[in-house]
């Protein structure tokens, strides 16, 4: 039978080093307050006009990319997931493959914007479209740059202490081996609480987003305003409503009941336990809802990875970069069963199990 496998894994963490004290200089925040609810202690944040989620997932696709034993022309479909993406549209997908150099084969390029999830979803696509043998090499990239996009005052601080940039990203590539590969995805979402945590604008709501701001039904152009455009009105920009927004105890509450859901609905169809799971790497979203759903799933330390410590929640990215580093430490080995599990905004939320 044929199975999908991860065949080479990279990361890109940007050089620059934002600690919770260089934060406390711009917003009321402290490293006390910081490291207690979150357990970071420090973030990367990337070069601004020079670095964007596309420059970062290109450097950890070519890692990837070399650790697979390919080359970029060798790679016939490309998955990028991303929430922050370089452009409004086009999407990072084929603003990777010309940074690739993948010129001549024109191969399909598909973005995937589901926040936490995103690496998850773009695994199970990977997955499906390596089990069909429609594709033999898929490059999956997850890279965030949230630095550009986030508020820095103290109306933001609850979310821009959480968010890092970086990118991680993993070849797939069939595999007959019997102990290798994906065993199983599974995927779920519930856009009933879309806005808990949510950046809103700017969008074709125009500014009159009905949880938002209230019903309108003035649907004409603003005479004599800057921005007429349902991409950016005036209104838009007086409601300050370009940056995300977070209800971070309703997010934190729903996280720690979804991650185990998912996890167990995954071992389950494949008639495993936890005691089986040699490590489980979890969507870098907040150290306590890490440590809360490895209680919970009565996991020991050793079979969990955390990063989120050094590089916050990089969103998309954060599974691909803590897999590579626990990988490149010696901690995941070949015929590992490894657990991924996410959850985020839409909300959207997921599992993977594989064996390494
Ligand atoms: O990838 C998935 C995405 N997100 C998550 O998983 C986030 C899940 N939620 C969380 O991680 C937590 O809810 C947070 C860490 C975001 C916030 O912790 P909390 O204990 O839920 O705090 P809170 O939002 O209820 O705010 C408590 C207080 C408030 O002050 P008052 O109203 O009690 O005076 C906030 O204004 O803390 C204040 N606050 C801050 N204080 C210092 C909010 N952000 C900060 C900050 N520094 N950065």
């Amino acid at each position: 039978m044929i199975k999908s496998k991860i065949a080479g894994i990279g990361r890109y963490l940007p050089k620059t080093i934002v600690t919770n004290d260089d934060l406390s200089k711009v917003m009321d925040t402290s490293d006390e307050w910081i490291r207690e609810r979150t357990g970071i202690q420090e973030r990367r944040h990337a070069i601004k006009h020079k670095e964007t989620s596309t420059t970062m997932g290109t450097a950890a696709a070519k890692i990837a990319i070399e650790r697979a034993g390919i080359t970029a022309e060798d790679i016939d479909f490309i998955i990028f997931a991303t929430l922050s993406p370089d452009y409004y549209f086009p999407g990072c997908g084929v603003l990777l493959q010309r940074e690739l150099g993948i010129t001549k084969t024109e191969i399909g390029a598909l973005d995937i914007r589901n926040q936490c999830s995103g690496f998850i979803y773009g695994l199970s696509v990977a997955d499906q479209f390596v089990k069909s043998g429609m594709y033999k090499n898929v490059l999956l990239v997850g890279a965030e740059m949230h630095s550009m996009g986030m508020d820095f005052s103290n109306k933001g601080r609850n979310v821009s202490v959480i968010f890092g940039d970086g990118a991680g990203a993993v070849v797939i590539q069939p595999t007959q081996e019997e102990n290798k590969g994906v065993l199983n995805t599974k995927l779920h979402s519930d856009g009933t609480y879309a806005e808990k945590l949510a950046f809103i604008s700017p969008g074709s709501h125009g500014g009159y987003h009905a949880d938002k701001m209230g019903a309108d039904t003035d649907f004409g152009f603003e005479k004599d305003k800057p921005f007429a455009s349902i991409f950016g009105t005036q209104k838009m920009l007086d409601d300050d409503h370009f940056f995300p927004d977070m209800e971070g105890k309703f997010v934190f509450k729903l996280a720690v009941t979804k991650f185990p859901e998912v996890i167990n609905e995954g071992l389950k169809d494949a008639e495993l336990t936890t005691a089986d799971i040699d490590m489980f790497i979890p969507h870098q979203a907040n150290l306590r809802i890490s440590q809360f759903v490895q209680k919970s799933m009565g996991l020991r330390d050793d079979q969990v990875y955390n990063n989120i410590m050094k590089y916050g929640n990089t969103t998309a990215a954060s599974i691909p970069i803590a897999m590579c580093e626990a990988w490149e430490q010696g901690k995941i080995k070949d015929g590992d069963l490894v657990c991924l599990a996410a959850f985020g905004s839409g909300f959207t939320w997921g599992s993977a199990l594989l064996r390494w």
